[in-house]
């Protein structure tokens, strides 16, 4: 499948902020301001974007990844009343809500990390995120999504690596665990 010309762009500026910054907080700040783009402009979305694999309660249809590895473009979608565990990346990232209500959940990590199995969370911020939304991620940013609206929720997340790359973390708050993230089913 050909790309939309203007997930194409979005890549291009991916490309060129990586080439220009090497902070991080930098190649998120200005990624943002082209990822907001697609949440305006909603031509390039197709209707197969918002199908969710039911064990798994998302949907994520891989737009962009470079045969590096580099330059992650996908779309998530959830199911009302699903989400995923707190997680990291181990990249930078950017999420903007699209269409639907996503309650996103940033964690502030408590613990000194010594052990690599143990890990102490309390919430952060908590936030609703709409069209147009954006969330920032640095490498180890850690949070949470819940669809809490009654229509499936469709986000575009952008990382500086493909996930599936990467060995990442998934907490559980409750029990003070930390452990391997997952790998979660994508289509492209
Ligand atoms: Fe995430």
């Amino acid at each position: 499948m050909s790309m939309h010309p203007i997930v194409a762009e979005l890549v291009t500026e991916m490309k060129k902020a990586c080439a220009t910054f090497d902070d991080p907080d930098e190649i998120v700040a200005t990624v943002a301001l082209a990822a907001k783009s697609l949440a305006e402009n909603k031509s390039w979305l197709r209707p197969e974007y918002f199908e969710c694999d039911e064990e798994q309660g998302m949907g994520i249809t891989i737009l962009n990844e470079e045969p590096d590895h580099s330059i992650l473009v996908e779309t998530v979608a959830w199911l009302p009343g699903r989400g995923v565990a707190p997680h990291d990346h181990q990249t930078w990232g950017v999420v903007v809500g699209i269409d639907g209500v996503e309650v996103n959940i940033n964690w502030r990590r408590l613990d000194d990390g010594s052990n690599p199995d143990f890990a102490e969370l309390e919430t952060a911020e908590e936030r609703q995120i709409r069209n147009g939304d954006v969330v920032p991620l640095l490498p180890d940013d850690i949070h949470s999504v819940r669809n809490e609206g009654e229509t499936t929720s469709l986000s575009l997340h952008v990382y500086g690596r493909a996930l599936s790359s990467l060995e990442r973390y998934e907490f559980d708050p409750i029990n003070k665990i930390r452990r391997v993230c997952p790998q979660r089913k994508r289509r492209d």
